[in-house]
């Protein structure tokens, strides 16, 4: 017979855009048992075009299900210890399938995607009233970013899209959608929903009265009946309903970047956190306020942990390509045999020696929002080799990041005193301590840095009818952090800060 560990255990489903995770926590201590990672391919089938095939992802979940459920056996651990799954997932990126088969129409449009943008350009011509008629109810700038217009696309490019809408056999949802469906029953009735943060980044929802928006629909020319129904982000949407986890319930989903907010613990107003994944995501809660930025943020939907809880906003200051340039240091230019390398190579000359890395591959996001932006590296001499571009290119991330807060700060008025940092590349202690001498300001680390993880673990376990996670973040409190005090003087980051936002200018305007 298998032990019982002490305290029950919930898994947490990570769907990244670079991979997938299924991490088992113990829902009394916030440890991690065992998880499983399966990475994906990116396809780029045309410049500025970026997609990934649903049935890879979903068949991704399922193994890192199956081998972490393997590896607890192992542990002589009992899988019926699990009580509960949460999903986090990366957002935006936009599925539409056939509810009748199963099968994915097309590719999944990921949300890096710029096909859209003559969409963009030709929606932006006929906004209703004022310029402020999306972003008022939605919180977001009309943009490729956001779902609405790669499902437009969709509609407008793809013949089996529109003959299945057509023939009433259509369902849309993002990553999260695809997945519950799938893991609830799929064609034996699959559940189709979604969470309030999900739906907040699709530019469909009404972040205020936390409904898809009919004027919104209209204006992008969208099925309403081919959308999710709209849950909170902790209760049960269903159970699985194959594998070794058959029967065990489904009780939280959440875009990734809302489970880090909740997984670093920023429960009160005025709490932020930066995580480095594909790109980089700067949330700041807001509390039950809906702040409006005047520097390039986004308002979205933080979290709201129950059907009848409280919706909780944050500020978001999104970032494109961070883990990304190191992926595209490695894949397209061959300067990495694997993303680690990246720290030794810039660690061997600690200086980018004046060279200057936009990573701009699908434009600008915030706080620029411009989509004729393209990568350049700019200030190159005979001198500059390999190890002065890896800099530059962690340098990049540190000053995206340093642009992110500046805008937090003059929304917010009240300075960071320090940043709470997570996510895959904060184990590169070069870039943490570039993200000080950037910033100026103490770049702080929790022990658990799988934060998105434990966000869905905690907002899955603590739903009603599961109830084994409680959300007082008191027993976390004293975990170990790891700190990274400024070490440059404030003058020789301003001067290098004002090189970077030199370099930005030239990149600009590159599309035309
Ligand atoms: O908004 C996009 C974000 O959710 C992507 O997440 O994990 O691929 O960096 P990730």
């Amino acid at each position: 017979p298998k032990e019982a560990v002490e305290g029950p255990l919930v898994g947490a489903v990570v769907q990244s855009t670079s991979h997938s995770r299924f991490l088992v926590f113990n829902a009394k201590t916030a440890g991690i048992l065992t998880h499983y990672r399966v990475e994906l391919t990116q396809e780029f089938p045309k410049e500025g075009w970026v997609e990934q095939d649903p049935k890879e992802i979903l068949q991704s979940v399922y193994e890192c299900i199956e081998k972490t459920c393997e590896k607890l056996d192992e542990l002589n651990i009992a899988l019926s210890n699990i009580k509960a799954i949460g999903i986090s997932n990366q957002r935006e990126t936009a599925i539409v399938w056939d509810k009748l088969t199963g099968e994915p129409l097309y590719n999944a449009v990921v949300w890096l995607d710029l096909r859209s943008q003559s969409t963009v350009e030709n929606l932006g011509k006929k906004i209703p009233g004022n310029n402020n008629f999306v972003k008022s109810k939605t919180g977001l700038p009309l943009s490729t970013y956001f779902s609405a217009v790669k499902l437009r696309w969709m509609l407008d490019n793809v013949r089996q899209v529109q003959k299945a809408v057509e023939e009433g056999r259509a369902l849309f949802g993002t990553i999260d959608s695809w997945l519950i469906w799938s893991l609830t029953g799929g064609v034996n009735g699959g559940v189709h929903c979604t969470d309030v943060t999900n739906a907040s980044r699709t530019m469909l929802f009404n972040i205020h009265s936390l409904e898809w928006d009919k004027e919104l629909c209209d204006f992008f020319e969208i099925p309403m009946d081919i959308l999710p129904k709209v849950w909170s982000c902790s209760e049960i949407y269903g159970e699985m309903k194959t594998g070794s986890l058959v029967g065990v319930p489904i009780s939280g989903c959440l875009g990734d970047q809302s489970a880090a907010l909740i997984g670093q613990m920023c429960f009160e107003e005025g709490q932020a956190k930066n995580t480095y994944g594909t790109g980089c995501f700067l949330l700041c809660n807001t509390g039950r306020k809906c702040v409006f930025s005047e520097h390039g943020l986004l308002t979205t939907v933080a979290y709201k942990l129950g059907k009848d809880k409280p919706v909780i906003y944050a500020l978001e200051g999104s970032v494109a390509i961070a883990g990304a340039v190191v992926r595209w240091l490695k894949d397209n230019l061959g300067i990495l045999s694997s993303p680690e390398e990246i720290e030794v190579l810039a660690k061997e000359v600690g200086t980018s020696y004046g060279c200057y890395f936009i990573p701009a591959f699908s434009g600008l996001y915030a706080p620029y929002w411009e989509p004729s932006a393209r990568g350049i590296i700019c200030g190159l001499t005979q001198f500059t080799n390999k190890c002065h571009i890896a800099f530059a290119a962690l340098e990049a991330i540190c000053f995206q990041t340093r642009e992110i807060t500046d805008a937090m700060n003059r929304d917010c008025g009240i300075p960071f005193d320090h940043l709470k940092v997570d996510g895959e590349m904060t184990k590169n202690k070069i870039l943490m301590q570039l993200q000080a001498d950037i910033l100026h300001i103490p770049v702080v680390k929790p022990c658990i840095t799988e934060t998105i993880a434990l966000g869905a673990a905690m907002a899955a376990g603590a739903a009603e009818g599961v109830s084994v996670w409680s959300l007082e973040p008191d027993n976390l409190k004293s975990l170990m952090r790891e700190e990274f005090e400024p070490q440059i003087k404030a003058t020789e980051c301003e001067i290098r800060y004002a090189t970077w936002k030199r370099a930005v200018m030239k990149s600009m305007g590159w599309v035309t």
